[in-house]
């Protein structure tokens, strides 16, 4: 398994993911092609997983100041639990480590117990609770972050 910094040619392959991922959060075409823009791609991060040019999962993150927010990250359905998930946060996690930032943050909504326990794992902790911040169906977001000033659990 590779990762590799996404390009727009991937963005087919983001949407049908995060379309077949009930829990991914939900972006439009637009949106997807407005991450690879100029102004926007020198702040963002987009990286795919693949093998053998097959790919496995995506991950899009923002550098926001001092803080990156983790935006989104789905594993494909038949391929979770084999640690692409991890690997991706990781490289995530690296580059932040080289920004001279101070912490990686996400919101998760409450039921999303895998994706908790994910974040959980690699040591983010609970920071606070958004009421009502999702829609479709409403629920409340679960604010976590991780300070990357820390040395970092693997
Ligand atoms: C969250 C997600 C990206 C994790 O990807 P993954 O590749 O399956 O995760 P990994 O295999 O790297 O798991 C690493 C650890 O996270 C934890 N974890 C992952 N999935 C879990 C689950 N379903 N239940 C409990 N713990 C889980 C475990 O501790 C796991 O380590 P282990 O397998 O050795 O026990 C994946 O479940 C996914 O794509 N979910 C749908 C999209 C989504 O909800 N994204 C989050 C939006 S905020």
């Amino acid at each position: 398994m590779k990762i590799r910094t996404a390009t727009p040619d991937d963005i087919p392959f983001l949407l049908q993911l995060e379309h077949d991922s009930t829990t991914a959060a939900h972006w439009t075409l637009q949106q997807y092609t407005n991450l690879f823009r100029d102004g926007a791609a020198a702040h963002r991060l987009v990286l795919l997983a693949e093998t053998e040019d097959v790919p496995l999962g995506f991950l899009v993150a923002q550098h926001i100041a001092s803080e990156w927010e983790l935006e989104n990250i789905v594993v494909s359905s038949t391929e979770r639990r084999k640690g692409f998930g991890a690997r991706l946060l990781r490289a995530l996690l690296d580059t932040a480590s080289q920004s001279a930032s101070e912490s990686v943050f996400l919101e998760v909504r409450e039921s999303n117990l895998p994706a908790r326990r994910f974040y959980e794992k690699t040591g983010f902790q609970q920071a606070g609770v958004r009421k009502g911040y999702y829609r479709d169906p409403p629920e409340d977001a679960i604010l976590y972050r991780l300070d990357i000033r820390k040395p970092i659990q693997t």
